[in-house]
């Protein structure tokens, strides 16, 4: 029996887009209900409690909306909230990470030994993408260093640009990344300076960030558990905590495509509880 009923996603902010966007060209029939949370934005920068309570608050807004799935599509909090979110919510939606796409992805490719990653400070402090990795290849070289600057530089607008390649240049001097076959853009925004890292490193090297893998891994597992639609239901949803113009313009870069945003509240009670 198809599931007619939508897919949830969220994220720190607009950065999830570039998931979104993945997401709706692979499977243009699922009605997407997104959450940004523009307002709490940079969770790379939050405590672990903050990140796990956003994290449990928007998904108990996209199952009140009756979807589906809930993929939580930032980095930071599928490496700090994925298990609050699963325990809480698992029993009523399918729950998806953007990091075991792409650890499957990595590990499955034995001509990969020695891999850099980059991401949020709490992703990269987590360790959860040495401690996946390594569960499934011992004998794989990581090496990890956090970008802090790079997400909000993304969303000024500069990727793809001298500025955008001076500032990754500078940071992955300091991070001492050599002789690398693999490179994983583990946050939301830096599938936009993947043409800056190619540039650094030559194409030699195979880049995975959460859009392809995450989007095709969401497809088999629901094609897997029979909830993939037969029909699209109704339009897509955008929804943000914060609504600015400059969100509004650089929306449509991350999704690829025009978009409107909706403001709506979720939080009356947020600055108490944590
Ligand atoms: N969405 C976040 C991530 O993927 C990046 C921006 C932030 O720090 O909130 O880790």
């Amino acid at each position: 029996m198809a599931n007619r009923k939508a897919i949830g996603i969220f994220d720190s902010g607009i950065g999830g887009l570039t998931v979104a966007s993945a997401i709706s060209k692979l499977m243009p029939d699922e009605q997407i209900i997104y959450f940004g949370d523009t307002e709490h934005m940079p969770y790379g920068e939050k405590s672990e409690e903050a990140i796990r309570y956003f994290s449990k608050k928007i998904s108990a807004f996209l199952i009140e909306q009756d979807c589906k799935a809930i993929i939580i599509a930032c980095n930071t909090a599928s490496s700090l909230a994925f298990q609050t979110v699963l325990d809480e919510f698992g029993d009523k939606a399918e729950v998806f990470n953007v990091v075991d796409p792409i650890v499957e992805a990595v590990t499955s490719d034995n001509s990969i030994d020695r891999i850099g990653i980059i991401g949020t400070k709490q992703t990269i402090k987590s360790n959860v993408y040495e401690i996946k990795l390594k569960e499934q290849n011992k004998d794989l070289q990581i090496k990890s260093f956090a970008t802090p600057l790079l997400a909000q530089m993304i969303e000024e607008g500069f990727f793809n640009c001298e500025i955008s390649r001076m500032v990754v240049d500078r940071y992955l001097e300091k991070a001492n990344f050599e002789n690398l076959n693999g490179f994983i853009l583990a946050c939301t925004h830096y599938p936009m300076i993947k043409q800056d890292i190619i540039n650094l490193y030559g194409d030699h090297i195979s880049i995975y960030d959460s859009t392809k893998h995450v989007a095709e891994h969401v497809k088999k597992k629901l094609t897997e558990l029979d909830m993939l639609t037969d029909v699209r239901q109704d339009q897509d949803h955008f929804y943000v905590s914060d609504l600015t113009e400059s969100f509004a313009n650089t929306a449509s870069l991350f999704y690829q495509g025009p978009l409107k945003l909706e403001k709506i509240h979720l939080w009356e009670d947020q600055v108490n509880a944590l």
